[in-house]
């Protein structure tokens, strides 16, 4: 019978059988006649021992060249071992390497963000990088189930748009064949449209903001999902920001388990948030509870991240802020027909000081008030003009939101800066690698 090559994932069900693995290695010590290789192969780490009376003196002579990050294909049979990592061992009997590594310029020394950033694609490999990429990605496949399984459509929104979504402060420009396009900063002006072909639709891609911010809550690019609903109204849009939070929360806690504890982050922190329902504070009470608290902010001014950090402090879940002057958000929301200085909006704050992960609001269906707001927030008319014509032709009501996903994967990990939650993050300062 010819041995498997199986993955670290899969050595629960070969305990007892000789296997072929393949791997880099993360770590390596000596100890006399042994030599203790902990292999990783982007499934899990395995401590894989060699021990010199028991392997060929070739497979020793490998074993001792070895240097951290080599590229490895080893041999051995699988021991259960409930003092390993993982709970099993292998007893090596073959080796190869594959391509010995220099010295790996990520070593066990502490290093600084911008050179760990310089080396993105090689600090990839760490612990917890993997288990933050890890998160990511089931994060993603959480909200792409959670849409799909309530019959929302997937409309892909272009990148390359002539006009902004959420101001053009922060647009990118491009030249096009003679013509200036920008990059997207939103999908949601396409969206629109779509709901009244389709009802129900996301969009799930890349954003772009020329953010001018050096915060560690911003990146140029980053990834937003966005659902828009035809005859949803703003009640039913807080709604569903609860029931897609706690679900996608739920979701991750259950299947990141191992990737959450590598990455010694409080579950019970985030445990809160699986249950329905969110607190609530209109913006008019926000803004009072923050002068109690003792912060400076006047009615009509935007959040800071302190004024965020101080409200999501008193609570153990996302908070929805709802019903924002109408002056400091975008153009598209529909006026609160109780104070139309007021919009229909909605910021979500994540706990522990994350700040806002989702941003939405109910859509404005008339088209007066859409062409004064264009005009207001000097935007250029003829740039809208296919947008006003979901007002002309069978207006409706609708809303939708977006979330940042690195905004929530740096919440659910519990990480302190958006750039480790991007495999390749784009900051104002960085482009590379
Ligand atoms: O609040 P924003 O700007 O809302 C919109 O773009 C709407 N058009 C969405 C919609 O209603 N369909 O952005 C939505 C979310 C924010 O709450 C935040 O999570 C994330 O996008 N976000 C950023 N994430 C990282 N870096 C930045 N510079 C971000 N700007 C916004
Ligand atoms: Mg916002």
């Amino acid at each position: 019978m010819s041995r498997p090559v199986i993955t670290i994932a899969e050595l629960a069900t070969h305990v007892d059988q000789e296997v072929t693995i393949r791997g880099w290695v993360y770590n390596w010590r000596k100890k006399g006649k042994l030599r203790f290789i902990i292999l990783r192969d982007g499934f899990g780490y395995l401590q894989c021992v060699v021990f010199r009376p028991e392997v060929d003196e070739r497979v020793w002579e490998t074993a001792v060249e070895l240097t951290q990050e080599s590229s490895v294909e080893v041999t051995g049979v699988v021991a259960a071992d409930d003092r390993a990592q993982g709970g099993f061992e292998l007893k090596v009997s073959g080796l190869e390497a594959i391509h010995i590594s220099p010295e790996f310029p990520i070593g066990k020394k502490d290093h600084g963000p911008d050179f760990l950033l310089n080396h993105r694609h090689l600090w990839l490999r760490s612990k917890r990088q993997h288990a933050i990429m890890r998160v990511r990605s089931e994060l993603e496949f959480a909200i792409r189930d959670f849409f799909q399984s309530r019959d929302y459509t997937l409309i892909d929104s272009p990148i390359l748009t002539p006009a902004a979504c959420e101001g053009t402060s922060t647009l990118f420009e491009t030249e096009y064949f003679g013509d200036t396009a920008f990059l997207s900063q939103s999908g949601q002006l396409y969206l629109e449209p779509a709901a009244a072909a389709l009802g129900k639709v996301y969009c799930f891609g890349p954003t772009f903001r020329a953010e001018k911010s050096k915060t560690r809550r911003h990146l140029t690019e980053f990834w937003m999902v966005e659902p828009e609903v035809a005859w949803l109204r703003f009640d039913g849009l807080l709604d569903l920001c609860e029931e897609f939070l706690s679900n996608i929360v739920a979701r991750v806690l259950d299947r990141c388990a191992d990737d959450l504890d590598r990455l010694e982050r409080d579950i019970s922190k985030l445990e809160p948030t699986t249950q329905r329902p969110y607190p609530r504070l209109d913006y008019a009470e926000a803004i009072t509870k923050l002068q109690e608290l003792g912060s400076d902010i006047q009615f009509g001014e935007d959040l800071g991240g302190d004024d965020e950090t101080t409200l999501t402090e008193l609570y153990d879940r996302p908070l929805l802020i709802t019903r924002w002057p109408a002056d400091i958000k975008a153009f598209y929301m529909q006026p609160d027909p109780e104070d139309p200085s007021r919009a229909l909006a909605v910021d979500v704050l994540a706990p522990e000081g994350y700040g806002e992960i989702i941003g939405g609001s109910e859509r404005s269906d008339s088209l007066e008030h859409l062409e004064r707001q264009i005009a207001a927030h000097e935007l250029p008319r003829e740039s809208f003009e296919w947008y006003l014509d979901i007002r002309r032709y069978g207006s409706f009501p609708h809303s939708g939101y977006g979330m940042g996903i690195e905004r929530c994967v740096a919440w659910i990990c519990g990480i302190s800066h958006l750039r480790e939650a991007s495999p390749y993050p784009r900051l104002i300062n960085r482009l590379n690698p």
